[in-house]
């Protein structure tokens, strides 16, 4: 979509504020001709778009076997699937793990010590997420390495159009493996129930008898999907934004208690997720344009969490700012489930990552790699020199 929105270099794909701005002041809701999309830039209709299930459908993909997710589903299937695995999503439970996050983010941490550069996103953001669903999900430690190489492939997109068919096979290959694989576990854990995330959603199934084998699968891949990169661009957006903005880093350094203040923040000034698609289930007006039923809308909500008309000085990232409103894990029936989870671990990484180290700055000769995509937001490296 860079021809609608006429982002091309690699600041302006890490930059699409400004394009947003004139899209909200010229034409807040736009039908895109070429896409057949409607895209919808204030932050109360994107509220709207996104929380109103009963005109704007989550259905929006045609599901494609073998795995199912709940992202993807309306009432009443959506209500009985988010029953089941709310289970294993209690505050409680994510707050228990805070002491394997932790050990994780200073293992971690630990391989590149001595070093004085290090890229952010291979070394410490893009691995964390990652091993932490491993040890979340109950997956063996020797398998560790195994589910890493599958969990990249199912969640990597083409480098370039060219490969589009090869990447399509190679994520259809890995997801079978990991079918095959999380087949066994599940199995395995049935005999042998313990404390982790399959045993907890293994037990709602018996007690209710309701979650599917197939549908454990699926969600156990939608983890995996809608879980790591968002997280590992939090992580990374946050310590660009230190970078960008020096006083930032220093102010958490005098006092890491406003960790999780930096951490809202950049979910609203540096959204990991940008957009939602919905599907319009009946006709809807937004801002005086007639949505006819079966029409995508992508509601921009990089754009809501910039709205003048809700935050005072949207483009300036304030530590402090309370309220803080954003809409980057979503709102209604959807709203992240994995919320509390992402939250804990952005929080740990940056404690961690302040504790080890007195000052950052860009590499030198460091060219911005942002992720190639509208609807995620978030660099694919981040070379840093560390003292
Ligand atoms: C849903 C963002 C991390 C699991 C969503 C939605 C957003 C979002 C915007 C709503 C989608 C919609 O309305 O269609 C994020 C961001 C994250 C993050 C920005 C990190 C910073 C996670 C993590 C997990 C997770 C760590 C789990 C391990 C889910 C699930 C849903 C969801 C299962 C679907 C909920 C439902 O349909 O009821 N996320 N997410 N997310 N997220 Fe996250």
């Amino acid at each position: 979509t860079s021809e609608i929105t006429g982002l091309h270099t690699n600041e302006e794909k890490y930059n699409p504020y400004s394009w947003y701005k004139e899209m909200r002041a010229k034409s807040p809701v736009y039908f895109d001709q070429k896409q057949g999309v409607w895209n919808v830039f204030l932050y109360e209709d994107v509220n709207r778009v996104i929380s109103d299930k009963d005109v704007f459908s989550s259905k929006r993909f045609q599901q494609s076997r073998p795995f199912h997710s709940i992202i993807n589903t309306d009432p009443p299937e959506h209500t009985r699937l988010r029953s089941l695995v709310s289970h294993a999503f209690t505050p409680k439970m994510i707050a228990g793990w805070e002491p394997r996050i932790r050990a994780i983010a200073t293992e971690l941490l630990d391989k590149v010590s001595g070093q004085t550069h290090m890229d952010l996103v291979e070394d410490f953001s893009y691995p964390l997420p990652v091993m932490v669903i491993a040890e979340l999900l109950g997956i063996p430690t020797s398998d560790r390495k195994q589910f890493k190489e599958w969990s990249d492939i199912v969640v990597s997109g083409p480098s370039s159009t060219a490969d589009i068919q090869e990447t399509i096979d190679r994520r259809d290959k890995a997801i079978k493996e990991l079918m095959e694989y999380f087949s066994q576990i599940i199995e395995e854990k049935r005999k042998n129930l313990k404390e982790d995330m399959i045993s907890t959603l293994i037990k709602a199934e018996e007690n209710e008898g309701k979650l599917s084998s197939e549908e454990l699968f699926g969600f156990c891949i939608t983890l995996l999907i809608a879980g790591n990169e968002t997280t590992t661009n939090l992580i990374s957006n946050a310590v660009y934004c230190f970078l960008e903005n020096q006083t930032i880093w220093e102010e958490l350094k005098r006092d890491p208690g406003l960790i999780p203040h930096a951490v809202e923040e950049t979910l609203r000034y540096r959204s990991p997720v940008q957009a939602i698609p919905r599907r319009a289930k009946t006709d809807a007006e937004i801002g005086g344009f007639h949505i006819k039923p079966g029409q995508i809308v992508l509601a921009w909500i990089g754009s809501a969490n910039r709205d003048e008309q809700k935050f005072t000085d949207p483009d300036e990232f304030q530590l402090r700012r309370n309220p803080n409103p954003h809409l980057s894990f979503g709102k209604g029936i959807h709203f992240c489930l994995g919320a509390p989870l992402a939250r804990l671990e952005a929080k740990i990484a940056l404690e961690e990552f302040l504790k080890r180290y007195s000052s950052i700055a860009l590499k030198e000769g460091y060219q911005l790699d942002p992720v190639n995509s509208n609807l995620l937001y978030g660099l694919k490296s981040l070379h840093i020199a560390v003292s």
